[in-house]
This record gives C-alpha cells, structure tokens and sequence, in this order.
C-alpha cells in the first residue's frame, strides 16, 4: 500500500509527547512490513537541525488558500527507510515551540495547521505519489480529509485514495474563530453547525471526524471511553454517529529506543535476567539529582507533560502524605506553569525526599525509567500512554489509574497483594486516597517482599507491545477501507 502519513510532531525530530514516538515507530513497522509510506511533517527549527546538506526536494510550491498566497518549500529526510517531506514555510514554523510559546497557544494555529494540511495534499500530487490511504492523526490534521471530501472532491488524482483519522487525544480539538482561517467560499458553504462551536467557531477534529473514511483511537479502552457521555470530551453524538467505523488499536513500544539491555544512555546495562545494572542506574539517578544515594529506599519516578490529564490533583494531595514516609520521588515534566509551582512548593517542604526538574530532557526521562523503583501515571484519562510501557521494559512497575491504555496495558495486582502474571498497581477512583492507598501498598511489596517485588518486575519485563503487531492490525483496517473502492 502507500499510506500518506501526517504527523505535526516525529521523534527524533521535534516532539512534545507520545505522539511523536508513535509517527516514527508505526511508519517505520509499516515499511518493515512492505508498506511504501512517507511522512509529511512541518519544517520547524529543531527539523532544520536535522537536515545534514540541503536537499529541497520543491522549491517554491505555490498554494492558494482563501485570499492568502502561500510560496513554501519542501525538504526530503531520511527516519530509518521512510522517507520525511517537511514543509518549509518560515512564518508558521519556524518558532521554537510547537503549538504555544512556552505560556500560550499560538494564536494563529488554526491556520497554521489548515496550511500544513492542504499543504501535505499538494505535495503528495507534486511528487506523483497517489496514496492509497492518507493517515491523518489528531485535530492538528484532521482538515485533511475534509479537503479532501469537499475543496478537492472532483481532483481525480486522490480517486482511490481513502483517509484514516487516529486520535491521540481527543481533548484537544482545534477550535478557531472561523474568520481567523483563510478558507476558500467553496469550503465555507460546506460546513454546517456539526463542525461548528457556537460563536462562529470552527472545530477541526470534527470535521475529520465526519469525513475520515474511517476513525481510529489509540487503545480498544479509550475507543470505548469516547462512546460514553464522560469520556467522550463534550463530543459524544459525533462518536455515535461514526461508531460503525471506529475502533481502537493499541500503540506499541519501540523497543530499539527503549531497551534497557541496549540502552546506551543508561551508566549501566540491564535485563530481565540480571537486574544488577538497575541498582546502578538508581544511584546514579539519586546522585544526578541530589537525593540520598540509599538503595533500600523505594524510589518513585514520573516523566509526564504538566498537565490536569496526567492526575496531578490526585497526585500532589497524595505525595503530600505519602512523602511522610521513607521514600523518595523523582518528577521531570514541562507544561502547566500552576502545576510546576505546586511541585515546587512541595518539593520545598521535603527537599531531601522529592525532585522536581522542570524540563524536556530525553536523557532524563531514560535516566528515570531505569533509575526508579517505580513509575507514576494516576491519569485522569489516557488514550494509550507510551511512558508506562517503557517503565514495564525498564523493570520499574507502574502505578497507574485503570483508564484507555493504562487499563490495555497494566495487570493489575489483586487486592490479596497476589502477583501471580500482575505488572503493575492499579487504582480506578479518581480521588488522592485510592492512590494514596495504592502507593502504601506499593510501599509494603517492596519493603518487606522483595522477591515478590521482583516477580512484579520480571513480570513486566518479560512483556512485549510489539509494533510489527501494531502496524499489521492497522494494515488490515486500510484493507478494510479500500474494500468498498474494490
Ligand atoms: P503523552 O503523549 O500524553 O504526553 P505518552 O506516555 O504517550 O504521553 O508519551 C509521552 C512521551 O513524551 C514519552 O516518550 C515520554 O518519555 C516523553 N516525555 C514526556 N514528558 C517528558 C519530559 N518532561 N522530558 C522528556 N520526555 C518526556
Ligand atoms: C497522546 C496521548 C497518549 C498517547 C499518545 C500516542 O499524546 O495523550 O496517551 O500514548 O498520544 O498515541
């Protein structure tokens, strides 16, 4: 098949979260597995960073958009086998952040992205690659296929080709004051109060979300949330509509990054068999952050975006007690400047028992993974979530809510402490006190069971989220989509 895959964020690129990891692991399975696939993506400063010598592959495409004349270029990359198209137009991309300065969004994302959208259509004619499938992911793309359906749906180039919406997170949506977005009339008439806000508001994940062909969530438990009326983000009619087209297909793990036998970031190797190394990569974590270099003391580590969706409103009312005991934490994310205050102030009332580092270090985040005795990740709500797959790789048990992927991808251990094929701690109530509770538990299995607490590790170190399994279920959903057209 060729498959068109958008993506506003690639690892190894430019990142601010999982998604990133998933545009380059899945298009590098799907190559694996036969597949011709190429990735589109915006050319931001850290993409620049990338590109060894000059190799535009277009220069000055002229796109029309509205009233707005847009003259942009693209660049070729290599990720791996799959070949990168990065679109190069200086005024939207070229900011040190992704979507927002650090404090804000920008304000002109929505026609930021409508841009990079329509953009991705006109370089993949300009390249004479007809997709088969284009694979659009979160609202930041999801304009796609709705070009496609309506300013584009007599362009005979695009006749076979179908597109596939995968949402990442469906929180985030993408609502503009439609005036703020250059549209051509044709497109404007086009659209009906379904894609709209009130207010004359335009909302981009709808839009995809009724004109995809077919629409995927990132685990079979999130796609179940999004059909109910309090994990459907305010957009359960529209996931009632489509349901026959929706499913949920679980993300993997790259384990060519995230290995802790092969991990070259890490002061020391490890494996399931031989968790010598993992003690060393904790006191080198402890020292790193100036901790107390103790080996006996359990170690807790999070490596989140600051944000209400990772359970930092059950998480700092429970670290407030649970920091009373003889443990430590480490949290390294970026995001919410509220958030990052309140860690800080707790981080002053137990200086030689919590660290928070405010920041986005990859080497961190590995430092973490293998360093900590356990992982943190009590959200509210979680499509997939990549960080606790890698913490299961890295021996650290997590401790996790029982939402979207973590309930796909955790076993939970009973409430008799019973390990048997368990991975992980498990809570479901959304209040400080189930977590609380849970982390006293987590507390106990280490202090006073120690080998049960390493069948816990072992357990979870032996368990694999492979992405060739990944890549061949959704090669079979575009199979699906292409049936129809057969
Ligand atoms: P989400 O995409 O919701 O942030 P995921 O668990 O799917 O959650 O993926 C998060 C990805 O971003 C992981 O690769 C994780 O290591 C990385 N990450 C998140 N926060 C940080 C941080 N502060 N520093 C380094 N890496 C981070
Ligand atoms: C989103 C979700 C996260 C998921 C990631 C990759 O950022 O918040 O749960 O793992 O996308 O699909």
């Amino acid at each position: 098949l060729k498959i068109l895959f958008l993506a506003t964020e690639v690892e190894d690129l430019a990142k601010t979260g999982g998604l990133a990891d998933v545009a380059k692991a899945l298009p590098q399975a799907l190559t694996r597995l036969g597949h011709d696939v190429r990735i589109v993506c915006p050319f931001y400063p850290q993409v620049q960073e990338r590109l060894k010598e000059d190799n535009h592959l277009h220069s000055e495409l002229s796109l029309q958009l509205g009233n707005l004349q847009y003259l942009y270029n693209i660049h070729q990359l290599h990720l791996g086998d799959v070949p990168v198209y990065s679109v190069d137009y200086p005024p939207y991309f070229s900011r040190q952040g992704l979507y927002d300065n650090g404090y804000h969004a920008y304000q002109d994302n929505g026609e930021r992205f409508a841009f990079f959208s329509m953009a991705a259509l006109q370089i993949t004619q300009s390249l004479d690659f007809a997709p088969d499938i284009i694979h659009c992911n979160d609202w930041h793309t999801a304009m796609a296929p709705f070009f496609l359906r309506n300013e584009l749906a007599d362009n005979q180039f695009f006749y076979r080709t179908r597109t596939l919406l995968t949402l990442h997170n469906a929180a985030y949506q993408g609502v503009f004051d439609l005036d703020s977005i250059p549209f051509h009339q044709r497109f404007i008439s086009a659209l009906s109060s379904d894609h709209m806000e009130q207010g004359n508001k335009i909302n981009f994940l709808k839009c995809g979300l009724l004109t995809a062909d077919k629409i995927n969530a990132v685990s079979p438990s999130y796609a179940a949330e999004l059909l109910t009326p309090l994990g459907s983000h305010h957009i359960l009619s529209l996931f009632q509509h489509r349901h026959r087209d929706f499913s949920g297909i679980l993300n993997g793990c790259n384990y060519d990054d995230w290995n802790p036998a092969t991990d070259s970031l890490l002061p020391k190797a490890y494996d399931q068999h031989n968790l010598a190394g993992k003690a060393e990569c904790k006191a080198h974590l402890q020292q790193y952050v100036g901790l107390p270099e103790q080996a006996d003391t359990p170690l807790f580590g999070m490596v989140s975006r600051l944000t209400g969706q990772k359970g930092f409103h059950l998480l700092l009312p429970a670290l407030q007690r649970f920091l009373e005991q003889n443990v430590q934490v480490v949290i390294i994310g970026s995001g919410e400047q509220e958030l990052a205050d309140n860690l800080r102030a707790l981080e002053a009332q137990y200086p030689d028992k919590l660290i928070f580092r405010e920041g986005y270090t990859s080497k961190i985040a590995h430092w973490v993974q293998a360093g900590a005795d356990y992982f943190l990740m009590p959200s509210l709500f979680e499509p997939c979530g990549l960080t606790q797959m890698y913490s299961l790789a890295y021996g650290t048990p997590p401790i996790v809510r029982g939402v979207g992927g973590l309930k796909d991808t955790v076993k939970p251990v009973k409430s008799n402490g019973s390990i048997d094929d368990a991975t992980g701690f498990v809570f479901s109530h959304p209040e400080p006190d189930a977590l609380l509770d849970l982390l006293m538990q987590a507390l106990t299995l280490f202090n006073d069971a120690p080998e049960a607490f390493k069948q816990l590790q072992q357990n979870g170190m032996a368990y694999r989220f492979c992405w060739e399994e990944t890549a061949k279920n959704y090669v079979s959903l575009y199979h699906e989509m292409l049936l129809p057209a057969a």
